[in-house]
């Protein structure tokens, strides 16, 4: 179910984009433009559409980890287009970020890789070492990984932990942030078919049962189908689709690439 949130008893979006345009330096054409839409709290969005369409951009986008030439960016009534410096820092650690390459640091346990995504709130050497963490902070890091299932290896090696595992480990990093939202590029591109599933449902467990929102990328139109509440695609340019799922075939989708 999905619910928006109240701001002076006005309905405000989770996410809200509004004629956001991006071409880059040399390039003759935009990525996109004019691109809008509104994403209640709770909500699970699949973003679809060929090599190239600019998924990854856009999602980069909405966090000004690129600059949009147009348009603007909203995290609930907060516009992020326009805030700089610490605003805009306190702004994006609210959104945990999951990338198709997990990122963590090998040498370190799985608790320590965790402990290190409440650093974007706070920085001190103290997260680096789970051992040096402050109890309240280990505490949280650990209900993170239960919330991935993993709270059994905590004490382990990231590079002891198959592809699956890590990523759930990522997850578990981004929960650290207490996010309201989560971006997830291809999140299981790498992984195997039950892995990818299982990372999957994860993701998806969080959103209905915490009202995250989530805003995933995918090449899977059976996990579009299956994870999301609605499916964005972009094509040539443009947001050329903008749906709910229920009622959406494989078929149907896969028009998005013909
Ligand atoms: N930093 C950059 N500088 C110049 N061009 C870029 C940059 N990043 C992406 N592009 C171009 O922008 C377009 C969109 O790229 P983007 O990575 O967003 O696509 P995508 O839909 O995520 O593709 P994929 O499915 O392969 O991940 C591509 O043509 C790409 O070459
Ligand atoms: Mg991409």
């Amino acid at each position: 179910m999905t619910q928006q949130t109240l701001v002076d008893g006005k309905e405000v979006n989770a996410l809200a984009v509004r004629g956001l345009s991006k071409r880059f330096n040399g390039s003759a054409k935009p990525v996109w433009s004019d691109v809008s839409f509104e994403i209640p709290r709770g909500q699970r969005v699949a973003i679809i559409g060929g090599n190239g369409s600019g998924k990854s951009t856009l999602l980069r986008c909405c966090m000004r980890l690129i600059e949009p030439d147009a348009g603007e960016v909203f995290f609930g009534s907060q516009r992020v287009t326009g805030l700089q410096g610490r605003h805009l820092a306190a702004s994006r650690s609210r959104v945990g970020f999951v990338f198709q390459k997990h990122n963590l640091v090998h040498r370190l346990s799985v608790l320590s890789n965790v402990i290190h995504g409440g650093m974007a709130h706070t920085r001190t050497p103290r997260l680096w070492f789970q051992s040096l963490a402050p109890q309240e902070t280990r505490q949280h890091a650990l209900s993170c990984l239960e919330q991935v299932n993993l709270a059994d290896f905590c004490h382990r090696r990231t590079d002891q932990l198959s592809g699956g595992q890590s990523q759930r480990v990522a997850i578990a990093r981004a929960l650290m942030q207490k996010p309201n939202m989560i971006f997830a590029d291809e999140p299981v591109a790498s992984l195997d078919p039950q892995a990818g599933e299982d990372v999957m449902q994860v993701f998806s467990d969080l959103a209905q049962q915490q009202n995250l929102t989530l805003v995933f990328v995918t090449h899977h139109l059976e996990h579009a189908l299956r994870y999301s509440d609605r499916v964005l695609g972009l094509r040539e340019g443009a947001l050329t689709l903008d749906t709910p799922t229920q009622g959406q075939s494989i078929q149907q989708l896969r028009g998005m690439y013909e």
